[in-house]
């Protein structure tokens, strides 16, 4: 830990804690004590640590062929690639690294897409008070939520911010130079903000007449999160772009942006291109984590699992006065305070239990999708431990 405060960059404010093991739904540290992880690396971890499919695809591909350039036709990202249309809305997909790198592309690919069509000066993207996507440039300025932009002025041109879930803001901010909203269908960094009914379908008919693309931000709560594989499947609305990244892979770095057919045309060979996007290994990884989301049942025990658990945090909702509201769907849920959350977050890890603190003052709750009502239970019972010495 003294290495890494003397040599990694100081961009986290990190715990004391070292993991250095993963099976399932727990972690061990150094010392060997074991934690019930209900963070799974910030949604990254679906499947549980080193899911046994996963790690075998890993090794198999990494004896075959670790990388090769996107000159050359690639086995697994054909494979991977194919799957994802077939489970969703997509056509096409474009295969990189990250969530923001999928959410860059898809900032890229819209005013490609709306300027071709409608003219040069189509190229602002509306988004959401209170959302996240990213940390580059572009997407940290898509990200409304001015504590994320300090220090980095000027930020990129042609974004507009609206409250979420607000269908009257958005049709007041549509203007001549719109070409695309985007959003996240629950909102994660944000607080678990989960969208009124009818509200991504207002606002898919909104795109609709007026030529709009609606971007989907499904980084956190695709590949399952939600109960569905994608979350946008509750609402029986389809999106036009959507990205992906966390755990696509089942933990190995990637990000995908999935396109409809008609707006894919838009990428031309040389448009857009990333020297690790949709390499061998990490697409192996893909194949094999997402048959093994659609093969196990995790959609079910998410959905089971999930229900459960948002029960269980409105029980105790009722119990402690400082609990202002608890909300979200599947296996992302959210327990607003009305006071900080952090010190909580530490002694539940000092109990052996991870979970997460997002705005200051709601614990989000990310557990693998393979958590059980046992595991939900044991770490509930710490939770109402700590509440307990709160109130
Ligand atoms: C909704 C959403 N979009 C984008 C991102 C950025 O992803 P990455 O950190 O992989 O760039 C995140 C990360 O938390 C996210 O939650």
């Amino acid at each position: 830990m003294k290495l890494s405060e003397e040599y990694v960059a100081q961009t986290y404010a990190r715990y004391p804690l070292l993991l250095v093991r993963g099976k399932g739904t727990r972690v061990w540290d150094l010392e060997g004590k074991e934690y019930l992880d209900f963070v799974s690396g910030l949604a990254v971890c679906n499947l549980g640590h080193c899911h046994p499919k996963v790690v075998k695809a890993i090794q198999d591909q990494a004896e075959k062929l670790i990388h090769v350039s996107n000159f050359y036709y690639i086995e697994p990202q054909i494979q991977l690639a194919t799957l994802l249309c077939k489970h969703s809305f997509a056509d096409k997909v474009f295969f990189c690294n990250s969530g923001a790198e999928a959410n860059e592309g898809a900032i890229k690919l819209a005013r490609k897409y709306a300027k071709e069509r409608r003219g040069e000066d189509r190229y602002e993207i509306i988004t959401m008070e209170h959302s996240f996507h990213g940390r580059t440039l572009a997407t940290l300025t898509a990200t409304a939520q001015e504590k994320y932009h300090k220090g980095y002025a000027p930020l990129v041109p042609g974004f507009k911010y609206i409250p979420f879930n607000d269908v009257g803001a958005l049709k007041k901010a549509i203007d001549s130079k719109t070409c695309a909203v985007m959003l996240e269908p629950i909102q994660g960094e944000g607080g678990v903000n989960c969208p009124s009914k009818g509200y991504l379908r207002a606002l898919r008919e909104i795109c609709d007449e007026e030529g709009l693309l609606l971007i989907l931000d499904e980084v956190q709560v695709g590949m399952g999160r939600t109960g569905k594989l994608f979350a946008y499947e509750h609402e029986g609305v389809e999106p036009d772009l959507l990205t992906l990244a966390k755990s696509l892979a089942g933990g190995v770095p990637i990000g995908a942006l999935l396109i409809r057919d008609e707006v894919a045309e838009s990428f031309e060979p040389g448009d857009h291109a990333s020297t690790f996007g949709g390499n061998p290994l990490a697409t192996a990884a893909g194949v094999a984590a997402l048959t093994a989301i659609l093969d196990e049942g995790m959609l079910e025990n998410c959905q089971k699992v999930g229900e459960y658990f948002l029960s269980r945090l409105e029980e105790i909702k009722k119990k402690y006065p400082f609990v202002q509201q608890v909300r979200g769907r599947g296996l992302i849920l959210g327990m607003e305070l009305k006071m900080e959350g952090s010190s909580i977050v530490k002694e539940m890890m000092r109990k052996g239990f991870l979970i997460n603190c997002t705005m200051g003052n709601v614990l989000r709750f990310l557990p693998p999708l393979i958590v059980t009502q046992e595991e939900v239970d044991q770490m509930l019972e710490a939770l109402e431990e700590v509440f307990k010495g709160v109130s």
